[in-house]
């Protein structure tokens, strides 16, 4: 591994025709401080084209249900349609429904990562729990260019269990430094997160090598997929990645839905995080068992 590993920069080379795009986002014929709109902040939320509009307005007026929790005619085909979704979704970044989580967003994702792997270190969870648990000196190492979605839920986590934090630190063009990388990730390293593309400068990281590093020692790597399912062809499953997380309102779904992909040994090692209804399979009134992730 050297310093000079290509980092590249997303392109913006757009070969779309944005006059006919333009026609699928109703709000960009609203008229802004007496101009036609201009939207140049899709990294924060992207707008809604009519093809989602449609689909959520025809949920609502013609299958809206309690999802997986209803036994009536409703409730199944808004169950269908929700799972559907899900495989649609978990295709999207090559993988299969099973290995999609809905979340409520990217920060959801993160944090129920997070905290799960919390309460797999106080002794929550199947056996197989037990091999995500953090002890006091173990580190989580982060990166210098995070969104806070994917620091503070690291530096709660890190506080709850007596982990260490630490950081890949960025070079002064922004890439990160890899040879500092391959010196900090180690044998006390246990959670690698980091973020594919930088929702700040758009650099595109080499999250290739620092899964090969994680692996080398036998950490976990956790992905901030949020700017990158928008915008680059992915294949979570072939990149090899532990978990990863992406929000739908960053790629021109509704807020409040996300995703957190997860390779399958580490979704059924994970306790859950929230708990509730529609996440047993059996309860008494002193002890639940959960439904598979
Ligand atoms: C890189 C990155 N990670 C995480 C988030 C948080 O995403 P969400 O709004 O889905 O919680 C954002 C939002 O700006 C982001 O750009």
């Amino acid at each position: 591994m050297s310093s000079s590993t290509p980092q590249t920069v997303a392109s913006a080379v757009d070969p779309l025709d944005a006059t006919r795009l333009r026609e699928d986002f109703p709000i960009l014929s609203e008229e802004v401080n007496g101009h036609r709109l201009v939207y140049l902040d899709s990294a924060a939320t992207s707008q809604r084209p009519l093809a989602v509009l449609d689909a959520e307005r025809e949920f609502l007026t013609h299958a809206n249900a309690a999802v997986h929790r209803g036994a009536h005619t409703l409730a199944a085909e808004a169950t269908d349609l929700f799972e559907d979704a899900r495989a649609t979704v978990a295709g999207f970044v090559g993988a299969e429904a099973e290995h999609l989580v809905w979340t409520s967003g990217a920060t959801m994702g993160l944090n129920l990562v997070a905290y799960s792997i919390g309460n797999a270190s106080v002794g929550r969870g199947a056996p197989a729990s037990a091999g995500l648990a953090l002890r006091p000196g173990d580190e989580i190492v982060t990166t210098a260019i995070e969104h806070h979605a994917n620091l503070i839920p690291w530096q709660e986590l890190a506080a709850r269990t007596g982990a260490v934090l630490r950081h890949i630190p960025a070079r002064d063009d922004g890439t990160l430094d890899l040879d500092a990388a391959s010196e900090i990730i180690g044998e006390r390293t246990r959670i690698v997160a980091f973020t594919h593309v930088s929702n700040v400068l758009g650099i595109v990281n080499p999250v290739d090598e620092l899964i090969a590093l994680a692996r080398r020692v036998g950490a976990l790597t956790v992905m901030d997929a949020c700017q990158s399912a928008p915008h680059l062809p992915l294949d979570l499953p072939a990149l090899g990645v532990d978990l990863a997380v992406f929000s739908g309102h960053k790629m021109l779904g509704p807020y409040g839905v996300g995703g957190l992909y997860g390779r399958a040994e580490v979704l059924e090692a994970m306790p859950p995080f929230l708990t509730g209804g529609s996440m047993i399979t059996t309860v008494t009134l002193d002890h639940a068992e959960y439904l598979a992730p």
